[in-house]
Protein backbone atom coordinates (compact mmCIF):
# COMPACT_ATOMS: atom_id res chain seq x y z
CA UNK A 1 0.00 0.00 0.00
CA UNK A 2 0.95 3.22 -0.57
CA UNK A 3 1.88 5.78 2.19
CA UNK A 4 0.76 8.83 2.80
CA UNK A 5 2.26 11.13 5.58
CA UNK A 6 0.36 14.76 7.18
CA UNK A 7 0.29 17.02 9.74
CA UNK A 8 -1.18 19.88 11.62
CA UNK A 9 -0.49 22.53 13.77
CA UNK A 10 -2.07 22.71 17.51
CA UNK A 11 -1.68 26.43 17.73
CA UNK A 12 -5.43 27.51 16.43
CA UNK A 13 -7.31 25.58 18.85
CA UNK A 14 -10.47 24.94 16.73
CA UNK A 15 -9.70 24.19 13.20
CA UNK A 16 -11.68 26.12 10.49
CA UNK A 17 -13.03 24.81 7.80
CA UNK A 18 -10.44 25.37 5.49
CA UNK A 19 -8.32 22.67 7.26
CA UNK A 20 -10.70 20.09 7.55
CA UNK A 21 -11.94 20.18 3.72
CA UNK A 22 -8.11 21.42 2.72
CA UNK A 23 -6.55 18.34 3.92
CA UNK A 24 -8.65 16.67 6.89
CA UNK A 25 -11.10 15.35 5.38
CA UNK A 26 -8.62 13.69 3.06
CA UNK A 27 -7.06 12.11 5.60
CA UNK A 28 -9.83 10.45 6.15
CA UNK A 29 -10.35 9.10 3.31
CA UNK A 30 -7.01 7.74 2.56
CA UNK A 31 -6.67 5.25 5.68
CA UNK A 32 -8.29 2.54 3.80
CA UNK A 33 -6.56 2.80 0.81
CA UNK A 34 -3.15 3.86 2.48
CA UNK A 35 -0.37 3.26 5.22
CA UNK A 36 -1.33 6.34 7.06
CA UNK A 37 0.67 8.30 9.28
CA UNK A 38 -0.67 11.65 10.40
CA UNK A 39 0.57 14.17 13.15
CA UNK A 40 -0.05 17.24 15.14
CA UNK A 41 3.07 19.13 14.80
CA UNK A 42 3.73 20.81 17.83
CA UNK A 43 7.46 21.61 17.15
CA UNK A 44 6.12 23.51 14.60
CA UNK A 45 3.56 25.05 16.61
CA UNK A 46 6.76 26.87 18.79
CA UNK A 47 8.43 28.48 16.31
CA UNK A 48 6.17 31.64 17.20
CA UNK A 49 5.78 31.82 21.13
CA UNK A 50 3.63 29.89 22.99
CA UNK A 51 2.42 29.35 26.54
CA UNK A 52 3.29 26.06 27.51
CA UNK A 53 -0.29 25.06 29.38
CA UNK A 54 -1.86 26.28 26.58
CA UNK A 55 0.05 24.73 23.94
CA UNK A 56 -0.48 21.10 26.15
CA UNK A 57 -4.10 21.41 26.04
CA UNK A 58 -4.22 22.87 22.49
CA UNK A 59 -2.26 19.41 21.74
CA UNK A 60 -5.02 17.49 23.34
CA UNK A 61 -7.41 19.13 21.19
CA UNK A 62 -6.23 19.03 18.16
CA UNK A 63 -5.53 15.01 18.16
CA UNK A 64 -9.48 15.34 19.87
CA UNK A 65 -10.36 16.83 17.04
CA UNK A 66 -8.82 14.55 14.06
CA UNK A 67 -10.35 11.74 15.95
CA UNK A 68 -14.22 13.27 15.59
CA UNK A 69 -13.54 14.36 12.22
CA UNK A 70 -13.18 10.15 11.22
CA UNK A 71 -9.45 9.40 12.26
CA UNK A 72 -9.57 5.78 13.55
CA UNK A 73 -6.34 4.64 15.33
CA UNK A 74 -6.68 1.13 14.33
CA UNK A 75 -6.43 2.14 10.63
CA UNK A 76 -4.20 4.94 10.83
CA UNK A 77 -0.67 6.44 12.45
CA UNK A 78 -1.97 9.10 14.89
CA UNK A 79 1.31 10.60 16.55
CA UNK A 80 2.45 13.72 18.21
CA UNK A 81 5.14 14.98 15.88
CA UNK A 82 7.85 15.71 19.66
CA UNK A 83 6.74 12.11 20.58
CA UNK A 84 9.51 10.69 17.99
CA UNK A 85 12.93 12.65 18.63
CA UNK A 86 13.91 11.30 15.21
CA UNK A 87 11.95 14.64 13.46
CA UNK A 88 14.66 17.01 15.27
CA UNK A 89 17.68 14.66 14.46
CA UNK A 90 16.88 14.23 10.47
CA UNK A 91 15.86 17.86 10.74
CA UNK A 92 19.25 18.63 11.24
CA UNK A 93 20.63 17.46 8.28
CA UNK A 94 18.20 18.74 6.00
CA UNK A 95 19.02 22.01 7.24
CA UNK A 96 22.61 21.29 5.99
CA UNK A 97 21.62 20.23 2.61
CA UNK A 98 18.82 22.95 1.87
CA UNK A 99 20.70 26.62 0.65
CA UNK A 100 20.02 29.74 2.11
CA UNK A 101 18.89 31.05 -0.74
CA UNK A 102 16.16 27.84 -1.40
CA UNK A 103 15.07 28.97 2.01
CA UNK A 104 14.21 32.00 1.31
CA UNK A 105 12.01 32.00 -1.51
CA UNK A 106 9.29 30.08 1.03
CA UNK A 107 6.25 32.41 0.82
CA UNK A 108 4.93 31.23 3.92
CA UNK A 109 7.93 32.29 5.59
CA UNK A 110 7.98 35.53 3.69
CA UNK A 111 4.26 36.45 4.65
CA UNK A 112 4.70 35.62 8.08
CA UNK A 113 8.02 37.36 8.72
CA UNK A 114 6.92 40.21 7.21
CA UNK A 115 4.15 40.62 9.49
CA UNK A 116 6.00 39.78 12.70
CA UNK A 117 9.38 41.94 11.97
CA UNK A 118 12.74 40.64 11.77
CA UNK A 119 13.10 41.17 15.91
CA UNK A 120 10.44 39.21 16.40
CA UNK A 121 11.34 36.27 13.74
CA UNK A 122 12.85 33.32 15.29
CA UNK A 123 15.34 31.12 13.36
CA UNK A 124 12.79 28.34 13.89
CA UNK A 125 10.57 30.33 11.78
CA UNK A 126 12.92 30.18 8.75
CA UNK A 127 13.88 26.24 8.91
CA UNK A 128 10.27 25.70 9.33
CA UNK A 129 10.03 24.19 5.80
CA UNK A 130 13.09 22.62 6.38
CA UNK A 131 11.63 20.23 9.56
CA UNK A 132 8.92 19.50 7.44
CA UNK A 133 10.95 17.82 4.90
CA UNK A 134 12.28 15.51 7.99
CA UNK A 135 8.74 14.93 8.87
CA UNK A 136 8.01 13.30 5.33
CA UNK A 137 11.02 11.88 4.55
CA UNK A 138 11.28 10.12 7.57
CA UNK A 139 8.02 8.22 6.93
CA UNK A 140 9.24 7.76 3.32
CA UNK A 141 6.35 8.87 2.39
CA UNK A 142 4.73 8.53 -1.87
CA UNK A 143 1.55 11.08 -1.12
CA UNK A 144 1.05 14.01 1.20
CA UNK A 145 -2.13 15.40 1.60
CA UNK A 146 -2.41 19.12 2.35
CA UNK A 147 -4.01 22.11 1.17
CA UNK A 148 -2.76 24.38 -1.62
CA UNK A 149 -0.73 26.68 0.44
CA UNK A 150 1.45 23.51 1.82
CA UNK A 151 2.47 22.75 -2.12
CA UNK A 152 5.47 24.91 -1.76
CA UNK A 153 7.08 22.78 0.73
CA UNK A 154 6.31 19.68 -0.48
CA UNK A 155 8.28 20.85 -3.68
CA UNK A 156 11.67 21.89 -1.46
CA UNK A 157 10.82 18.28 0.13
CA UNK A 158 11.27 16.53 -3.25
CA UNK A 159 13.94 18.77 -4.29
CA UNK A 160 15.91 18.14 -1.01
CA UNK A 161 15.01 14.43 -1.05
CA UNK A 162 16.28 13.91 -4.72
CA UNK A 163 19.61 15.79 -3.74
CA UNK A 164 20.33 13.76 -0.49
CA UNK A 165 19.66 10.44 -3.33
CA UNK A 166 21.71 11.75 -5.59
CA UNK A 167 24.64 13.31 -3.25
CA UNK A 168 24.83 10.04 -1.13
CA UNK A 169 22.63 7.28 -2.60
CA UNK A 170 19.08 6.29 -3.35
CA UNK A 171 17.25 6.49 0.29
CA UNK A 172 14.52 8.70 0.59
CA UNK A 173 11.33 8.04 -1.43
CA UNK A 174 10.56 11.29 -3.64
CA UNK A 175 7.19 12.30 -2.31
CA UNK A 176 4.31 13.66 -4.52
CA UNK A 177 1.75 16.63 -3.12
CA UNK A 178 -2.09 15.30 -2.76
CA UNK A 179 -4.13 18.32 -3.17
CA UNK A 180 -7.47 18.42 -3.98
CA UNK A 181 -8.36 20.82 -6.96
CA UNK A 182 -11.51 21.52 -5.41
CA UNK A 183 -10.96 22.17 -1.87
CA UNK A 184 -7.32 22.63 -2.15
CA UNK A 185 -8.08 26.39 -1.31
CA UNK A 186 -11.31 27.16 1.00
CA UNK A 187 -11.43 31.21 0.79
CA UNK A 188 -12.35 33.73 3.51
CA UNK A 189 -16.29 34.48 3.49
CA UNK A 190 -15.70 38.13 3.71
CA UNK A 191 -12.68 38.09 1.07
CA UNK A 192 -13.19 35.70 -1.26
CA UNK A 193 -9.56 37.03 -2.70
CA UNK A 194 -7.57 35.29 0.61
CA UNK A 195 -7.73 31.95 1.82
CA UNK A 196 -9.26 30.88 4.71
CA UNK A 197 -6.79 31.44 7.84
CA UNK A 198 -6.67 32.46 11.54
CA UNK A 199 -4.62 34.49 11.22
CA UNK A 200 -5.19 36.64 8.13
CA UNK A 201 -9.02 36.07 8.13
CA UNK A 202 -11.35 38.19 10.01
CA UNK A 203 -13.75 37.00 12.70
CA UNK A 204 -16.71 37.08 10.03
CA UNK A 205 -14.76 35.40 7.42
CA UNK A 206 -13.47 32.10 9.28
CA UNK A 207 -15.84 29.35 10.62
CA UNK A 208 -14.18 27.37 13.21
CA UNK A 209 -15.51 23.82 13.34
CA UNK A 210 -15.65 23.96 17.19
CA UNK A 211 -17.79 27.34 17.48
CA UNK A 212 -21.72 27.29 18.22
CA UNK A 213 -22.97 26.10 15.01
CA UNK A 214 -25.58 29.24 14.91
CA UNK A 215 -22.66 31.62 14.88
CA UNK A 216 -21.13 29.90 11.65
CA UNK A 217 -24.55 29.62 10.08
CA UNK A 218 -24.36 33.38 10.61
CA UNK A 219 -21.07 33.83 8.91
CA UNK A 220 -22.47 31.76 5.94
CA UNK A 221 -25.36 33.65 5.45
CA UNK A 222 -23.59 36.80 5.27
CA UNK A 223 -20.40 35.36 3.38
CA UNK A 224 -19.81 38.05 0.59
CA UNK A 225 -20.93 37.73 -2.64
CA UNK A 226 -21.33 40.11 -5.88
CA UNK A 227 -23.50 42.30 -7.59
CA UNK A 228 -25.09 39.65 -9.78
CA UNK A 229 -27.51 36.74 -9.22
CA UNK A 230 -26.83 34.30 -10.83
CA UNK A 231 -25.50 31.01 -8.80
CA UNK A 232 -22.67 29.88 -11.25
CA UNK A 233 -19.22 28.42 -10.47
CA UNK A 234 -16.69 30.73 -11.75
CA UNK A 235 -13.37 31.18 -9.38
CA UNK A 236 -11.93 34.21 -11.40
CA UNK A 237 -15.16 36.28 -12.33
CA UNK A 238 -17.46 35.23 -8.74
CA UNK A 239 -15.10 33.96 -6.17
CA UNK A 240 -17.50 34.29 -3.46
CA UNK A 241 -20.38 32.26 -4.60
CA UNK A 242 -18.13 29.54 -6.29
CA UNK A 243 -16.17 29.19 -2.89
CA UNK A 244 -20.18 28.57 -1.15
CA UNK A 245 -20.53 26.49 -4.61
CA UNK A 246 -17.23 24.50 -3.63
CA UNK A 247 -18.20 23.94 0.09
CA UNK A 248 -21.74 22.31 -0.40
CA UNK A 249 -20.38 20.42 -3.39
CA UNK A 250 -17.82 18.72 -1.09
CA UNK A 251 -20.18 18.21 2.15
CA UNK A 252 -23.34 17.22 0.04
CA UNK A 253 -21.11 14.90 -2.53
CA UNK A 254 -23.06 16.60 -5.01
CA UNK A 255 -21.03 18.26 -8.51
CA UNK A 256 -21.10 21.29 -8.79
CA UNK A 257 -23.30 21.26 -12.05
CA UNK A 258 -26.21 19.60 -10.21
CA UNK A 259 -25.87 22.40 -8.08
CA UNK A 260 -25.89 25.31 -10.97
CA UNK A 261 -28.69 23.28 -12.28
CA UNK A 262 -30.95 23.02 -8.96
CA UNK A 263 -30.26 26.65 -7.75
CA UNK A 264 -31.35 28.14 -11.70
CA UNK A 265 -33.85 30.75 -10.69
CA UNK A 266 -33.42 30.96 -7.36
CA UNK A 267 -31.27 33.74 -5.38
CA UNK A 268 -27.78 33.64 -2.95
CA UNK A 269 -29.86 34.10 -0.02
CA UNK A 270 -31.26 29.99 -0.75
CA UNK A 271 -27.88 28.90 -1.75
CA UNK A 272 -26.34 30.27 1.83
CA UNK A 273 -29.28 29.33 3.88
CA UNK A 274 -28.84 26.02 2.48
CA UNK A 275 -24.91 25.60 3.00
CA UNK A 276 -25.43 27.33 7.04
CA UNK A 277 -27.88 24.19 7.42
CA UNK A 278 -25.02 21.79 6.10
CA UNK A 279 -22.72 23.15 7.76
CA UNK A 280 -24.00 23.21 11.32
CA UNK A 281 -25.40 20.08 11.02
CA UNK A 282 -22.10 18.80 10.26
CA UNK A 283 -20.47 20.73 12.60
CA UNK A 284 -23.02 19.83 15.67
CA UNK A 285 -21.94 16.23 16.30
CA UNK A 286 -18.44 16.76 15.61
CA UNK A 287 -18.20 19.19 18.41
CA UNK A 288 -20.00 16.52 20.50
CA UNK A 289 -17.35 13.84 19.66
CA UNK A 290 -14.58 16.25 20.11
CA UNK A 291 -15.87 16.50 23.36
CA UNK A 292 -16.09 13.48 23.79
CA UNK A 293 -12.43 12.65 23.46
CA UNK A 294 -11.72 15.33 25.06
CA UNK A 295 -13.11 14.25 28.16
CA UNK A 296 -11.14 10.98 28.17
CA UNK A 297 -7.56 11.89 28.55
CA UNK A 298 -6.62 8.17 29.50
CA UNK A 299 -7.79 6.62 26.49
CA UNK A 300 -6.39 9.75 24.13
CA UNK A 301 -2.59 9.53 25.73
CA UNK A 302 -3.42 6.08 24.99
CA UNK A 303 -3.79 6.08 21.50
CA UNK A 304 -0.87 8.92 21.26
CA UNK A 305 1.14 6.12 23.06
CA UNK A 306 0.83 3.68 20.60
CA UNK A 307 0.90 5.93 17.58
CA UNK A 308 3.98 7.15 19.03
CA UNK A 309 5.39 3.73 19.07
CA UNK A 310 4.52 3.00 15.52
CA UNK A 311 5.69 6.20 14.27
CA UNK A 312 8.93 5.56 16.03
CA UNK A 313 9.83 2.17 14.65
CA UNK A 314 9.51 3.87 10.93
CA UNK A 315 11.43 7.15 11.89
CA UNK A 316 13.96 5.18 13.45
CA UNK A 317 15.17 3.26 11.00
CA UNK A 318 14.91 5.89 8.09
CA UNK A 319 17.19 8.19 10.17
CA UNK A 320 19.87 4.99 10.84
CA UNK A 321 19.78 4.67 6.92
CA UNK A 322 20.18 8.51 6.66
CA UNK A 323 23.01 8.87 9.48
CA UNK A 324 25.08 5.96 8.60
CA UNK A 325 24.83 7.60 4.41
CA UNK A 326 26.26 11.16 5.68
CA UNK A 327 28.94 9.29 7.38
CA UNK A 328 28.43 9.38 10.96
CA UNK A 329 30.15 7.00 12.83
CA UNK A 330 28.13 4.47 14.62
CA UNK A 331 27.20 4.91 18.72
CA UNK A 332 28.82 1.55 19.96
P1 LIG B 1 -1.52 23.99 9.02
O1 LIG B 1 -1.64 23.53 10.43
O2 LIG B 1 -1.38 25.44 8.75
O3 LIG B 1 -2.80 23.50 8.21
C1 LIG B 1 -3.25 22.16 8.23
C2 LIG B 1 -3.75 21.79 6.84
O4 LIG B 1 -4.85 22.62 6.45
C3 LIG B 1 -4.64 23.11 5.16
N1 LIG B 1 -5.31 24.41 5.00
C4 LIG B 1 -6.17 24.72 4.01
N2 LIG B 1 -6.64 24.00 2.98
C5 LIG B 1 -7.52 24.60 2.15
N3 LIG B 1 -7.96 25.87 2.31
C6 LIG B 1 -7.53 26.63 3.34
N4 LIG B 1 -7.98 27.87 3.50
C7 LIG B 1 -6.59 26.05 4.24
N5 LIG B 1 -5.96 26.50 5.36
C8 LIG B 1 -5.19 25.49 5.80
C9 LIG B 1 -3.13 23.23 5.03
O5 LIG B 1 -2.71 23.26 3.69
C10 LIG B 1 -2.68 21.98 5.76
O6 LIG B 1 -2.66 20.86 4.90
N6 LIG B 1 3.20 23.10 7.63
C11 LIG B 1 1.91 22.46 7.87
C12 LIG B 1 1.99 21.34 8.89
C13 LIG B 1 3.02 20.30 8.62
C14 LIG B 1 2.96 19.29 7.62
C15 LIG B 1 4.13 18.52 7.83
C16 LIG B 1 2.09 19.01 6.60
C17 LIG B 1 4.15 20.10 9.35
N7 LIG B 1 4.81 19.03 8.89
C18 LIG B 1 4.42 17.43 7.00
C19 LIG B 1 2.39 17.92 5.77
C20 LIG B 1 3.54 17.16 5.98
C21 LIG B 1 0.94 23.50 8.40
O7 LIG B 1 1.32 24.47 8.96
O8 LIG B 1 -0.37 23.18 8.26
Amino acid sequence: RPRVLSGIQPTSGSFHLGNYLGAVRQWVALQDSHDAFYMVVDLHAITVPQDPKELRAATRLAVAQLLAAGLDPERCTLFVQSHVPEHAQLGWVMNCLTGFGEASRMTQFKDKSAKQGTAGTSVGLFTYPILQIADILLYQADQVPVGEDQRQHVELTRDIAERFNTRFGETFTVPAPYILKETGKIYDLQDPSIKMSKSASSPKGLVNLLDDPKVSAKKIRSAVTDTETVIRFDPEHKPGVSNLLSILSTLTGTKIGELEQGYEGKGYGALKTDLAEVVSEWAAPFRARTQDFLDDTETLDAILAKGAEKARAVAAETLAQAYDKVGFLPAK
